[in-house]
Parts: structure tokens; sequence; C-alpha cells
């Protein structure tokens, strides 16, 4: 990493400033703003990461080539050249001025001579990555693309305040941290909190959502009900959700968080699914593919319609052979057919990450549905999927 720095500048010092609208001092975006409330804001969830988990310590101490190396990721054009020009990737003082210039993907920070006295995370920080078209982790926002590189359950495991945050959920501190630490990059669980149980899920991408009836793996809602249950319950957030099948009643004010939800959805459903890279698929194959998904194999029994899924119709786990724990969990209890465009861009698949490839996805429903599908029946479906 160290060699490369020399490497980084000079592109660096092309890139310059980013003109997009980041509020100052961690102060709300405008509510109209959905692109600055799904990069930049935080709802005021320092009250979590600062205030309990004084995470804003450990950043401190962190130098961005150990922030990188946890999956987070540097917004190249959030920062001047100047700053660059004296970058040490090994230097925890390069973090903080990171920091200080928002240009760490989905963390946001208040730095007062030399010290970050306040911190907190953004939904940019799971729902969003970088081209690395500086460096790994280093480049443009690529907004809506899950980081799968991100451990937050690692993150969070290195804070100061974890003993606070295990009274709160009244688990033994060494339980939380067992718990956390047992999940790794690209997984989080986002009911760990409310049931204690440890079954993190892979972190969904955020895009091609706009026809999507149902969000989450288990359909709990549209996006906006999700987006406050995320925000109040996960982040951390300074606002109100209310859901009385979870028993949940949270008032907060003010409330920093409803104002934000419908430009917050209305951004969400402008992210397009990314479109596979030219030569990444065999086209003739995929045509093959197409017509075995939407006939023999059976797939576009469930995956339907511009977005492939036919929520808010869901599934049992028995239906498609998945595993029953998270269905079990969700209020639900059951399975929204996942939307697939994109689904090149974000190895493994399924919820619990079951399936390394999508090649393993159709040999998973080749069995499940015993649809006695050939070896090249079975890669043709595979070439399909890589080209939606
Ligand atoms: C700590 C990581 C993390 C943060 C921060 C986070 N999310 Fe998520 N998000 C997840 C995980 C994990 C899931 C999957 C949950 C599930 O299916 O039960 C998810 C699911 C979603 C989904 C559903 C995607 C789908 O396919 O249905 C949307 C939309 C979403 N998040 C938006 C947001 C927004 C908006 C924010 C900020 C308010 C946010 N998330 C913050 C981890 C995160
Ligand atoms: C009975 C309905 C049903 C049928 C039939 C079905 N699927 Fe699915 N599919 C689902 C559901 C529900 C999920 C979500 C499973 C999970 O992750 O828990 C899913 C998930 C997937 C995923 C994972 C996407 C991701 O991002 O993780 C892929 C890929 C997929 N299906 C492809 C197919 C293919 C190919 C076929 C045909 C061979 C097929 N499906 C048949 C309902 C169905």
């Amino acid at each position: 990493m160290r060699r490369d720095i020399a490497f980084i500048f000079p592109a660096l010092l092309v890139v310059g400033c980013s003109s997009d609208a980041r509020p100052a001092n961690l102060g709300p975006c405008d509510t109209a703003d959905g692109q600055c409330i799904f990069r930049h804001d935080t709802f005021g969830d320092e009250q979590l990461w600062t205030d309990m988990l004084r995470l804003h310590e450990v950043a401190q101490t962190l130098s961005p080539k150990v922030a990188l190396s946890v999956g987070l990721k540097v917004d190249a054009e959030a920062v001047p050249p100047d700053v660059l020009a004296s970058a040490d990737l090994d230097a925890p003082a390069t973090t903080v001025a990171l920091i200080s210039l928002d240009a760490v993907v989905g963390l946001r920070g208040v730095v007062e001579n030399g010290t970050i006295t306040k911190l907190g995370i953004t939904c940019a920080l799971c729902h969003s990555t970088v081209d690395n078209s500086v460096a790994a982790g280093i480049g443009k926002r690529l907004d809506g693309w899950p980081n799968r590189d991100l451990n937050p359950g690692a993150i969070i495991a290195l804070t100061p305040g974890l003993p606070a945050l295990a009274a709160q959920l009244a688990v033994t501190p060494s339980a939380a941290k067992a718990a956390l630490s047992s999940w790794g990059p690209g997984r989080y669980d986002a009911r760990f909190n409310q049931d204690k149980e440890s079954r993190p899920v892979l972190l969904p991408p955020a895009y091609g959502l706009r026809d999507v009836a149902l969000e989450t793996f288990t359909g709990v809602g549209p996006v906006s009900y999700w987006n406050a249950y995320v925000a109040v319950t996960q982040m951390g957030a300074h606002g109100n959700f209310k859901d009385d099948r979870l028993k949940l009643d949270i008032r907060q004010e003010p409330d920093r968080v409803t104002p934000m939800l419908p430009a917050l959805r209305d951004y969400q459903f402008s992210i397009n699914p990314p479109s596979p890279p030219v030569g990444s698929y065999d086209a003739v194959a995929a045509a093959r593919g197409k017509a075995l998904f939407e006939g023999q194999a059976r797939c576009a029994e469930c995956h339907t319609g511009s977005s492939f899924s036919d929520a808010p119709k869901l599934h049992t786990a028995a239906e498609i052979g998945m595993e029953p724990n998270e269905a079990r969990r969700s209020i639900t209890g059951m399975y929204r057919t996942t939307p697939l465009r994109g689904a090149w861009q974000h190895p493994p698949y399924f919820h619990d990450g079951s399936a390394a490839t999508l090649l393993n996805v159709v040999e998973h429903y080749d069995q499940v549905l015993r649809l006695q599908l050939s070896a090249s029946q079975r890669a043709d479906i595979a070439q399909y999927l890589r080209s939606l």
C-alpha cells in the first residue's frame, strides 16, 4: 500500500473537490435533497456512535491503511489536492484529515484542532462503495452498491463503548463482542439488537428498487418503513419509529428522520442497477438461458416484471429450499423474491450468501425444484443472470 502512494497522488491532484451538497458541521441535509441525505445525513446518530460507542476515539487512532482494511472507502472527489499531496496512508492524522473533508464514505465527523469530536454514520456506509479508480478502496462513489468489503460487526466490536451497548441489550460484553466479531465482511444483522440472535445477512444493494413493492429479504414493508427502522433502531438516529408488531414505539424530538423519508425514498428509486460490463457474458448462451428461465426452469414463476420480483407476494423457506431462520425471525415469516437486475455485481447470493456464484444459484434450484436441467442448460441460465 505504501508504495502506491506516489502513484496515487497524480490522479488525486486532478480530481479536486466535488460540488455535491454537504451540510456543514453535521447539520441536516435539505429535506428535498435525497442524495445528500443518503450520502451525508447522520440523522443525529452521533448519540450512538460518539456518545455511547465512542467510535470517534477509534477513528482518531486508525491509519487509512487500517480503515481501508475493514472496508471503509475514500471518496476521491472530496479530497483537495493539497491534502493528498501530504497524505501518508500509515498516519492516523490522514484519517482525521479525510474525515474533516467528509471523504470517508458513510462517516461524518466534526474535527476540532486535529481531534475528532463527533462522528456519525450515514446510509452510504453499507450501501455505497467506490470504483477503485485511484487505488483499492479509493475512487468515485457508487451509490447503492452494497459495500461487501465493509465489516460493520468488527468496527462496532472495536469501539470502547461496546460494554455500554451490551448492557443496553442485556448481554455480556464478551457475548456481544463474540457475536459482532463472527459476522465478517459484507454482513450485518439488523435484528440482533431486537432478538439477540446473531444471524447476519448480506448487505443488499440499494439500487433497482423502484418497481419492488416490499423491501428486505423477508419483505417487511415498503422502502420508507424500512429506512425509518434502520435509521432509528440500527443507526441510532434521533427520530421516531413505531411498529406495534415489533412492540417498538421510539420517540425522540426533534425527529430528524421522518421529514427526510420522502426525498430519501425518491433518491433510492432513482438509482438504476449497473449494467453488466461489456464482454462479461456470452450473449448467445444468455438468450438460451432466457428461454429456460421463462419456461422449463420455472424461474419466471416468481422472478417477474421489470425488476424480476413478484413482491408483494412472499414465499416460504420450503418453497425455495432456503434456510428458515431469517424468515422465522421476521414479522412476515417468509421470503421476498429478490430483484435480479445488477445481480452480476454482488456475489455471493441468497440472503445468507449460501450460493457463491450465479451458477451455484441455478444448481440450488435444479436440486430443490427437481428441474433436471443439464449442465449446459444450467450454465446458460447463469449466463442469462449475468446479463441482467
Ligand atoms: C450497518 C449497515 C447498514 C446501514 C448503515 C444501512 N443499512 Fe440498509 N440494509 C442493511 C442490511 C443488512 C439490510 C438487509 C436487511 C434485511 O433484509 O433484513 C439492509 C436493507 C436495506 C434495504 C432493502 C433492500 C432490498 O433489497 O429490499 C434498503 C432499501 C436499505 N437497506 C436502505 C438503507 C437506508 C436508506 C439507510 C440509511 C437510512 C440504510 N439502509 C442504512 C444494512 C445497512
Ligand atoms: C417459488 C419462487 C421462486 C422461484 C421458482 C425461483 N426463485 Fe429465485 N428467489 C426467490 C426468493 C424468495 C429468493 C430470495 C431467497 C433468499 O435470499 O432468501 C430468490 C433468490 C434468487 C436469487 C438470489 C439473488 C440475490 O441477490 O441474492 C437468484 C439469483 C435467483 N433467485 C434466481 C432464480 C433462478 C435462476 C430461478 C430458476 C431456476 C429461480 N430464482 C426460481 C423465489 C423464487
